[in-house]
């Protein structure tokens, strides 16, 4: 029943907002509940909330007054969330749970912004929401409400897994390993192909998509953990082992991934402060 029986407002519908407006409509929430403002509707956007009869708006303007909004979700760059704030905006949306998926911008200025709206989420995700599968997390103010809390959980399991924090230091903590996360997992494919491909071995990206698609269903499907999993990889003195004895002497490997994620932690707490 959760968001069943919610008015939900989408402002921005790039790749995350367009995210959300897809997830909504899989799971049967009905178009009449979803209003779109996206300044540049792509046509692909326009065909749909016109197939489905979703309302869309340029701006704040254009969204009845009657419209009482129950859940807000802003999704748009950073650099342009100020501008967003208007007295319409914060009069129009002020009965509903503001969920703000924007990047390094705090609980503290959400808030400013807003004019104290009571019930506030900061979330933060990655791009894999864009197929349901995304990795989430969310912060909320001290004063949302439990049905409000459920609400913005509930809009984010849509598009995959969610954890609730505690502390708002967390997000930067989740950006740098997770929000980030696609990017190294991709350049470990690019690394690891290039090399199967110096090789002379043709289809070396789809082998190692396969090779690493094929390894996380199978420790999903096992519930074995990853190191025992690795384990019956590791035949003594076979190939396995002699590589792993280079990727983990002196712990180079793991020294290297602290090194870079401590750079991209420290990366997302300065663009919080500024
Ligand atoms: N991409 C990621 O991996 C990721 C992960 C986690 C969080 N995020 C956060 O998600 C947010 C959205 O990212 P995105 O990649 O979806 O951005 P995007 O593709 O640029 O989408 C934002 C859309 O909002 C529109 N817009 C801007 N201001 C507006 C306003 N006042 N009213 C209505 N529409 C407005 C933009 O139009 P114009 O193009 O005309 O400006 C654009 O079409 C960002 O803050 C980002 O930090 C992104």
């Amino acid at each position: 029943m959760i968001l069943k029986k919610d008015t939900i407002l989408i402002v921005g519908a790039g790749n995350m907002g367009f995210a959300f407006i897809s997830a909504l409509l899989d799971n049967k929430i009905s178009p009449k509940q979803i209003n779109i403002i996206e300044k540049k509707p792509t046509l692909k956007l326009k065909k749909i909330s016109k197939a489905k009869k979703i309302n869309l708006f340029k701006s704040i303007d254009e969204l009845n007054i009657k419209t009482k909004i129950s859940i807000t979700l802003i999704a748009i760059k950073p650099n342009q969330l100020d501008s967003l704030f208007t007295q319409e905006f914060n009069s129009k949306t002020k009965n509903s749970i503001l969920i703000s998926i924007v990047a390094g911008k705090t609980m503290g200025t959400l808030k400013k912004l807003s004019g104290n709206n009571k019930d506030i989420a900061r979330a933060m995700t990655n791009t894999p929401v864009t197929v349901g599968f995304g990795t989430s997390i969310i912060y909320f103010s001290k004063t949302t409400t439990k049905t409000n809390k459920n609400k913005a959980t509930h809009l984010l399991n849509l598009v995959g897994q969610v954890d609730e924090i505690k502390n708002e230091k967390h997000i930067d903590t989740f950006t740098a390993l997770f929000g980030s996360g696609p990017a190294y997992l991709y350049l470990l494919i690019e690394i690891w192909s290039d090399l199967a491909k110096k090789y002379g071995l043709k289809n070396s990206e789809e082998m190692v998509v396969q090779t690493m698609l094929g390894s996380l269903l199978l420790l999903l499907k096992t519930q074995d953990s990853p190191k025992s999993l690795r384990a019956g990889v590791t035949s003594k003195g076979g190939t396995t082992e002699a590589a792993l004895a280079e990727f983990t002497k002196n712990n180079n490997l793991q020294k290297l991934f602290k090194t870079a994620v401590s750079k991209a932690i420290k990366r997302a707490g300065t663009l919080s402060k500024s």
